[in-house]
C-alpha cells in the first residue's frame, strides 16, 4: 500500500469551477489502497499479439520515476478529490507510473523510466488540411491562448482497467474555432511525434508508426474533448504525453493520442493505428460500451486501479447524457 502525500492532491479551489464537482464520502480510504497494478494480468493488452501484453504484476514503484513534474506547484491540503459520480481521483503516482505508451515500450511500468529524458520543449503542434486558416502553434503560446480548465475524467482503457484524473487543459473546440474548419472537413487526424532517437519502442515494427488516431468533427467539438498540457495541477510527465495530448473520456483510452505534432482535418475517415493493427478488434470510434465486447474479453467490466473486485463499466463511460446523441441512429455494434 502506498501512502498519498498530501502535496499531490489538488486544493479544493482549482476545482470548484468543474463540471459537476462533487466530493466523495469515503474518497480517502479508496484514494490511498493503491494494489499492484497487475491484478489482472490475465487481460490482454491492445495488441494482436497476447505475448506483447504490458499488464504487469509488479507494484508501482514511484521511486523508479526519473522526471519530476514542475510547474503549477501544488499546495498541501488535506481535501480529497472525486468524479461527478462521487468516486475518488487514481493517486498519483499510480497515473504517471502504469501507462500505455508503446513509442517508449509495452511494459506499462517501464514508460516512465525510458521516457524520462524525452524532450518536449520547444513543441509545436502543425494544424492543417482542410481549414482557412492553418498554423504551427508554440506549445508555450497555446498555453497562453487558451485558458486551462481543470476536469476529473474517467480514463478507461479497452483492456479494461480504469482510473480517475484530474486533468488541466483546453477545449480542442476552442483550437478548432480558430483554425476555421471548411465545409468539406468531416475528420480529424492526429499524429505523434516520431522519433526513433528517443523512442524504443519504435523499433517494435508489429505497428505502423507514427501513432495515429482520429475524431469525427462534431466529436472533435464536443465540449468533453480536451487538449491536456498538465494533470494533478503539473505539467505532463512525458509518460503521460508530454506536452500535449487528447482526453476523450467517453472513448477507450487509445483514442487520447499522447505528444501531438500534427492535426489535420480531413474528409476521409483516418485509419488509426490500432485500426491499421487489428481492423476486426478496434474499430475507429472506440466508443466504451459494455454491451460490445473485446473480441477477445469481455468489457462489461472493469479493475479501477486502487481498487480491489471489479465494477461494471458504464455506457459512454459514463457521459451518455452528454455524447449519446452524436450516436443518433447509428449501430454501435457496427460502427464499434
Ligand atoms: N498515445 C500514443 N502516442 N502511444 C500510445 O501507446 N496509448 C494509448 C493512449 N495514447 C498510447 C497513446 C492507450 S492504450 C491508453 S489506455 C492511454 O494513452 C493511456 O494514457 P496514460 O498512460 O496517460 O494513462
Amino acid at each position: 500500500m502506498i501512502k498519498i502525500k498530501a502535496s499531490e492532491i489538488t486544493p479544493e479551489h482549482l476545482y470548484r469551477s468543474r463540471r459537476r464537482f462533487m466530493v466523495g464520502v469515503g474518497a480517502l480510504a479508496a484514494s490511498v489502497a493503491l494494489s499492484a497494478c497487475g491484478a489482472e494480468d490475465a487481460t490482454p493488452s491492445p495488441t494482436t499479439n497476447a505475448a506483447a501484453s504490458g499488464e504487469g504484476t509488479s507494484a508501482v514503484t514511484p521511486a523508479s520515476i526519473g522526471a519530476t513534474a514542475t510547474q503549477e506547484p501544488v499546495p498541501p491540503t488535506a481535501s480529497i478529490q472525486s468524479d461527478e459520480l462521487g468516486d475518488a481521483l487514481t493517486d498519483y503516482e499510480s497515473v504517471i507510473g502504469y501507462n500505455n505508451y508503446y513509442e517508449f515500450t509495452t511494459k506499462k511500468e517501464g514508460a516512465a523510466k525510458l521516457s524520462q529524458n524525452f524532450q518536449s520543449s520547444p513543441w509545436t503542434v502543425e494544424v492543417g488540411g482542410l481549414v482557412n486558416k492553418p498554423g504551427v502553434y508554440d506549445i508555450d503560446d497555446l498555453r497562453k491562448k487558451f485558458t486551462r480548465q481543470e476536469r476529473i475524467y474517467r480514463l478507461r482503457c479497452v483492456e479494461a482497467w480504469s482510473m480517475i484524473i484530474p486533468w488541466t487543459g483546453f477545449p480542442l473546440a476552442e483550437l478548432l474555432k480558430e483554425v476555421e474548419p471548411t465545409s468539406k472537413a468531416k475528420y480529424l487526424r492526429f499524429e505523434t511525434l516520431y522519433d526513433p532517437d528517443s523512442m524504443p519502442g519504435l523499433k517494435n515494427n508489429s505497428y505502423q508508426w507514427p501513432y495515429i488516431e482520429g475524431l469525427r468533427v462534431d466529436e472533435a467539438m464536443n465540449n468533453l474533448t480536451l487538449l491536456a498540457t498538465g494533470l494533478y495541477g503539473k505539467d505532463l510527465l512525458p509518460q503521460n504525453g508530454a506536452p500535449v495530448r487528447l482526453v476523450v473520456p467517453w472513448k477507450y483510452g487509445f483514442k487520447s493520442i499522447k505528444s501531438i505534432v500534427k492535426i489535420d482535418l480531413v474528409e476521409e475517415m483516418p485509419v488509426s493505428l490500432w485500426m491499421a493493427a487489428a481492423p476486426h478488434e478496434y474499430g475507429f470510434y472506440a466508443n466504451v460500451n459494455p454491451q460490445v465486447d473485446h473480441p477477445r474479453w469481455s468489457q462489461g467490466s472493469e479493475r479501477r486501479i486502487g481498487e480491489l473486485g471489479r465494477r461494471k463499466t458504464l455506457m459512454f463511460n459514463g457521459y451518455a447524457e452528454e455524447v449519446a446523441s452524436l450516436y443518433d441512429g447509428m449501430d454501435l455494434t457496427e460502427y464499434f
